[in-house]
Parts: structure tokens; C-alpha cells; sequence
């Protein structure tokens, strides 16, 4: 295939599990308060998808994959590549991709690919296909983001337990020129690995098996330094932005959205006022789902432009952070 000029967001999809646990919830499970979670996080209820195995990750993002290929227009045997974002896998392996395949009908054998960057994960995932596409390897490559991250929270620590969610979100990608309104203009994408120890799971990969002992220690669940993980958060999002926008040769004042991942309504607040942005050009969506990882951007994306809000044409910044710590930010023309 001849290389194309720039990529575009063909369509997008969500999806958002059916059970809501509130503040109030949360009140009777740990030593917290309605008040404290508003103030320090913004979030008043977050969703948890069931664990019966109707809304496993894979079902999730299939869910929030067929709205996307739907708004796309786009049949599952068009699609060339899935990258499937996420660290809440189906299975250790295979890939949650290679789940998913089939559920979306897709019998063309495209490669399937996961991507573990934590929350930038659907940034990285955007990124990798942009400049597929623009090679001319691949025509359109469909990018989920989904997190079933449940198992991995102890649900008795209050530090962690109040932040996460659970959710998928998806967008199809495609050829672009010159002359068309909606495309990718730039994007920047980091890591700093110094800061590998600041939201892990301790045990359960091949560094550390699990075991009797360490399941008893709950090992197997997340642990996070939230200060410190605050300070990357607000330092690496200001930065990647800037980078992105400078790439695209536009300033904040240029843009009628902006959509930073969703783990706290305060790292939003600093970050838009670090970067001197209007919060009405924010999409936040963390109030009523939590902090859904890789979930977070394709969600508020698609519901921003389901609601009529993200019109085509529109120029949208988005970044985010996590574990890693990595970080990402991409501008580009809806
Ligand atoms: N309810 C009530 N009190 C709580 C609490 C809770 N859920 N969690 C912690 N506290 C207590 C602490 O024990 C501490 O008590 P102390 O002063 O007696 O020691 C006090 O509240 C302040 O805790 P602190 O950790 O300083 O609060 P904070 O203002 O830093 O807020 C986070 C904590 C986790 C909300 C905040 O640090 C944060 O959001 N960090 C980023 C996390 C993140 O984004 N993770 C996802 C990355 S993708």
C-alpha cells in the first residue's frame, strides 16, 4: 500500500459496565468518608463490571469496539490491526487482541497486538497506529482500550480501593490527506522507569510467583505511592502537551478541546491551570466512572462526541499518565 500523509479517528465507541459503586458504598467497606473522596479526587461513583464473565475485559472492549467499527463504517474483515490497550489482560496469554478477534467476527487473521502502558496505554496504542498507517503497512487498525482492574485492587485499602474503575473504550483508524479536516497532527509519547515501584502489583508476574504466602500478604494486588504518582502525573502531562502542541505548531488557545486521562479531578484542575486552559474545554468524565486506566481517554472521547460536543474539524489535545511512569499526548483534528 503507498504510504499515507496522516491518520484519522474513522469512529469511536464505549462501553460502560452496568453496577455503579458510590462514595456512600465505599463508606461501609473502609475507614473513609463521602466527603474526603469528593475533595481529594472529584469522584462520586465509579462502575465495576460484573464478574460472571458477560463483561470479562475482552467483553467489554468488543462491546466498545463494534460501536466504534458501527460509527466507522467499517466491516470487521476491513480491520488490519487490533491493539488491544491494557493491564488487565483476559489471560496472561494469549493477548486479549487475539480474544477478541473473534468476538468481533474478524476471520481476515490480522495481527493482534497488546499494549501495556498502563494509562497512557489507548495513547501509545494511538501513536503505534498513526504511524502504521501513515507507512502504508496497514489501512485501518482498530485501537481498544479496556480495563477489568477489579481483581487487582484490595478493596480493604482505602488509599487505593476509592480510585479504581472498570470500563472499555475504542476508536478505529484510518488513511488521511492532506485536504481532510479530521486528522493527527502530532503526538509525543515517554517513560521514566525510575518510577516503576510507584503503582505496581508486587507479585503474580515471572519475577515473583505467587504463592501461599504472598496471596496472604495480598501481593497480588495493587500497591501505589499516591503523592508521588500526583507530582508525575501533573509534571509529565504539562510536559507532553506542550511538546505535542508545539509539534503541531499550536498553542492551548487554539484548541476547543482537551481531554486529560481521568484519575483525579484535582490533577485535572492543576494541570489546566498550569497550562492556563478553560475547564470548560475539559471533558471529565472521572466524577461518575473512576479511574478506568486505559479506559479513560477512548471513553471520554466517545462520549464527547456521541453528545455532540466533539464536533469534526475540532481540534483536541489529549495526554495522560501511568504506570511506568509513562506518558503520552496527541493533537489531533476530530
Ligand atoms: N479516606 C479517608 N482518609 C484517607 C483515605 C481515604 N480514602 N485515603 C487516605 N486517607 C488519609 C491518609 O491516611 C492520611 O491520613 P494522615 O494525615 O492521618 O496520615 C490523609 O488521608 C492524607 O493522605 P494523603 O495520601 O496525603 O492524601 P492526598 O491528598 O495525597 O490524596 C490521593 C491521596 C491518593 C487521592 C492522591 O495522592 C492522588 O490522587 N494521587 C494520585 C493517584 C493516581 O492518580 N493514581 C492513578 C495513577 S494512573
Amino acid at each position: 500500500m503507498t504510504p499515507s500523509k496522516y491518520s484519522k479517528i474513522l469512529g469511536t465507541g464505549s462501553y460502560i459496565p452496568s453496577r455503579t459503586l458510590t462514595n456512600q458504598e465505599l463508606e461501609k467497606m473502609v475507614d473513609t468518608s463521602n466527603e474526603w473522596i469528593i475533595e481529594r479526587t472529584g469522584i462520586k461513583e465509579r462502575r465495576l463490571a460484573k464478574l460472571d464473565g458477560s463483561e470479562t475485559c475482552s467483553e467489554m472492549g468488543a462491546f466498545a469496539a463494534k460501536k466504534a467499527m458501527e460509527a466507522a463504517n467499517i466491516k470487521p474483515d476491513e480491520i488490519d490491526l487490533i491493539l488491544f490497550a491494557t493491564v488487565s489482560p483476559d489471560y496472561k496469554l494469549p493477548s486479549t487482541a487475539a480474544v477478541l478477534q473473534q468476538k468481533l467476527g474478524i476471520k481476515n487473521e490480522c495481527p493482534c497486538l497488546d499494549i501495556v502502558a498502563a494509562c497512557s496505554g489507548f495513547l501509545y496504542g494511538l501513536v503505534i497506529a498513526d504511524s502504521m498507517i501513515k507507512t502504508g503497512i496497514y489501512k485501518n487498525i482498530l485501537i481498544i482500550g479496556a480495563e477489568l482492574l477489579q481483581p487487582f485492587v484490595d478493596w480493604t485499602d482505602r488509599t487505593t480501593c476509592i480510585l479504581f474503575a472498570d470500563g472499555a473504550g475504542a476508536a478505529v483508524l484510518g488513511r488521511a490527506d492532506e485536504n481532510d479536516s479530521s486528522k493527527i497532527l502530532s503526538s509525543t509519547l515517554s517513560c521514566d522507569g525510575t518510577g516503576d515501584k510507584l503503582l505496581f502489583v508486587p507479585s503474580g508476574g515471572s519475577a515473583s510467583p505467587l504463592n501461599k504466602e504472598k496471596l496472604e500478604r495480598k501481593e497480588d494486588k495493587l500497591v501505589m505511592e499516591g503523592k508521588q504518582i500526583f507530582k508525575y502525573a501533573t509534571r509529565t502531562m504539562m510536559r507532553n502537551s506542550q511538546m505535542a502542541l508545539e509539534a503541531a505548531h499550536l498553542s492551548v488557545s487554539d484548541l476547543q478541546w482537551f481531554i486529560p486521562h481521568q484519575a483525579n479531578l484535582r490533577i485535572i484542575e492543576y494541570l489546566a491551570k498550569k497550562l492556563e486552559i478553560n475547564m470548560e474545554k475539559i471533558i471529565v468524565t472521572v466524577e461518575k466512572y473512576g479511574n478506568n486506566s486505559a479506559a479513560t481517554i477512548p471513553i471520554a472521547l466517545d462520549e464527547a462526541v456521541r453528545a455532540g460536543k466533539i464536533k469534526r474539524g475540532d481540534k483536541c489535545a489529549m495526554t495522560a499518565f501511568g504506570a511506568g511512569v509513562t506518558s503520552g499526548a496527541v493533537v489531533l483534528q476530530y
